[in-house]
C-alpha cells in the first residue's frame, strides 16, 4: 500500500505509539484487502464504548487503555490513549440505569458501561448512543469517505446519503479514530458502487413495514451485493429507507442500494449500473410478498403476546409520536410490555412533546441506547414478541429462542394492550 509522507510519519512514531500501532494494523488491514491506499476520515462510528466480555476483562486487568489497545489497536503494550483525532461517535451500546427493575441487565454492566462512557468521552468520543448517528446529527455529506460500524447505518450511509464506508469492526473504526485513515477499498471505490443486480416491483409499498418486507426480499436475493429497485415504488420517508436497508443487510449483506430517481447515486436507471448492460430483471409482487410474509412470521405460533418492541433501528420521531397517538388513552394488558427504542436525543423532544408521558400512561416504556438484539435482554418471562421491523424479527428469536410476529406498528400497539396477535397482511398496492 502506498502511503503519504504523513502516514509514514504517523507509522514511525511521530504522533505516539498508539497511533504507530494503530497504523500498523490499518496497513495490515489495507494490505490483507488489496487496498492501494488509506483514504482520509473525518466521520468514525464505533463500538468503543460498548464492554464486551473481553473488553471488560481487559480493562480490570489494565484499565480502558488497556482494553483499546488490545482490542482497537491489536497492541499488547502499555499506551498513552490518545485523544480521538478525528469526530467519532458512539453507536449503540448498554442499556444505562433506566434498564433497573425493568429487565434482567445486571447492575455491574451498568457500572462498567458508565466507566467506559466517562472514560472515551473524555477523549473524545461523542456518545450518541444509537444505531442511527444520522438521526441526531451525525450526516455525512455525498461523498465523504467515513469509517462506520453497524449494518443497518452502513447501508444508510452509502445508498441513502451518498457518504462510502464499508462494514467497518472495532479495530478498524478504534485505529481510524486516532488516524484519520481507512483502507480505500470496497464502497470507497465508485466502480465498487455500481448496481448488480436489477430487481422490479409491481407492487407500491404503503408503509416502512411494506418496504421492510421489500428489502428482506432483496436481501436474500442478492445477498451481498448491490441491488437496483425500480416499478411505481412511491415516495420513500427516512423511515422507509431504514427500514428497507436494516432488513437487505439482515436477510443478505447489502450495504449499497439504488432507487433511480430516489438514491444520491443513481439519478437514473442508467447511472445506477455505471452505463453497463441492465442485467434480467427479478420480479417482486405479490406472490413474493406473502412468501416474505410468512416467512418472518414462520416462528409465530402462540397468540397471546408478552412483548411489543418498536424502534429497530431506532425509532424516529415520527414513528414515537405514531404510538403515543395509538396509545393515547389506552391500557397496555396485564403482563404485556411495550418498548419503543430510540436514541436518547429524540427521547429528549419525545420527553418535551409529551409523547413520552402518553405511552407511560399506557404502560409503555421509551428506552435508550440499546436494544433487545444487542443487549440480549427482555422483560423477564417472555417467550412471544410482536415487531414492526424486519430485522428484530429476524435476529431477537434466535437470540433469545422466543416466538416473533411481524406486522404494521398498529397490529403491534394493538397486540399491546389486548394481549393477543391478531395481524394479517393487508392487501398489496399491485401497480401493474
Ligand atoms: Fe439498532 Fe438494535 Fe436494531 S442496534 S438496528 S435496534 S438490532
Amino acid at each position: 500500500m502506498r502511503l503519504t509522507d504523513d502516514e509514514k510519519a504517523m507509522l514511525d512514531g511521530a504522533e505516539g505509539r498508539a497511533v504507530a500501532a494503530a497504523m500498523d494494523l490499518l496497513v495490515r488491514y489495507g494490505n490483507a484487502l488489496g487496498a492501494e491506499r488509506l483514504c482520509e476520515t473525518r466521520n468514525v462510528a464505533g463500538t468503543t464504548t460498548q464492554p464486551s466480555p473481553a473488553k471488560t476483562a481487559l480493562f480490570e486487568e489494565g484499565g480502558w487503555a488497556k482494553a483499546f489497545a488490545v482490542i482497537s489497536l491489536d497492541c499488547d503494550d502499555d499506551i498513552d490513549m490518545p485523544q480521538m483525532k478525528v469526530p467519532t461517535c458512539q453507536l449503540q451500546h448498554g442499556f444505562g440505569d433506566e434498564a433497573l427493575g425493568i429487565m434482567p441487565y445486571g447492575k455491574r454492566n451498568i457500572e462498567i458501561q458508565a466507566d467506559a462512557e466517562s472514560f472515551y468521552s473524555e477523549k473524545g468520543v461523542n456518545v450518541l448512543a444509537t444505531c442511527t448517528p444520522y438521526q441526531v446529527g451525525n450526516l455525512p455529506t455525498y461523498g465523504e469517505h467515513i469509517a462506520w460500524m453497524e449494518s443497518s447505518a452502513v447501508v444508510f450511509a452509502n445508498s441513502v446519503l451518498g457518504a462510502r464506508t464499508n462494514c467497518e469492526g472495532g479495530a478498524s473504526t478504534g485505529s481510524a479514530s486516532i488516524t484519520g485513515r481507512i483502507p480505500c477499498w470496497g464502497n470507497h471505490l465508485v466502480e465498487n458502487r455500481y448496481g448488480t443486480h436489477l430487481l422490479e416491483s409491481s407492487l407500491r409499498m404503503t408503509g416502512f413495514q411494506d418496504w421492510g418486507m421489500f428489502g428482506y426480499f432483496v436481501g436474500d436475493v442478492v445477498q451481498e451485493a448491490r441491488p437496483v429497485m425500480v416499478g411505481d415504488l412511491g415516495q420513500p420517508d427516512l423511515a422507509d429507507l431504514k427500514h428497507f436497508g436494516a432488513a437487505a443487510a439482515s436477510s443478505g449483506g447489502v450495504e449499497m442500494f439504488h432507487i433511480p430517481g430516489r438514491t444520491p447515486d443513481a439519478p437514473t436507471l442508467e447511472a445506477a449500473f455505471g452505463g453497463r448492460s441492465l442485467p434480467d430483471a427479478v420480479h417482486y409482487g405479490e406472490r413474493e410478498r406473502r412468501e416474505i410474509y410468512e416467512s418472518l412470521n414462520a416462528i409465530g405460533d402462540t397468540e397471546e403476546v408478552d412483548f411489543v418492541l418498536i424502534g429497530c433501528p431506532h425509532a424516529s420521531l415520527e414513528q414515537i409520536q405514531v404510538v403515543a397517538r395509538l396509545l393515547d388513552g389506552r391500557r397496555l394488558a396485564s403482563g404485556t410490555e411495550l418498548w419503543v427504542m430510540t436514541p436518547r436525543a429524540l427521547r429528549t423532544v419525545a420527553d418535551r412533546n409529551g409523547w413520552t408521558a402518553t405511552i407511560e400512561r399506557a404502560g409503555g416504556r421509551v428506552l435508550t441506547d440499546s436494544c433487545p438484539a444487542m443487549s440480549r435482554v427482555a422483560p423477564v418471562g417472555t417467550k412471544v414478541f410482536a415487531t414492526d421491523s424486519a430485522k428484530q424479527a429476524h435476529y431477537l428469536p434466535a437470540i433469545l429462542g422466543i416466538e416473533a410476529w411481524f406486522g404494521t406498528t398498529e397490529e403491534c400497539v394493538s397486540a399491546a394492550v389486548t394481549g393477543r396477535w391478531r395481524g394479517s397482511l393487508a392487501p398489496a398496492e399491485v401497480v401493474r
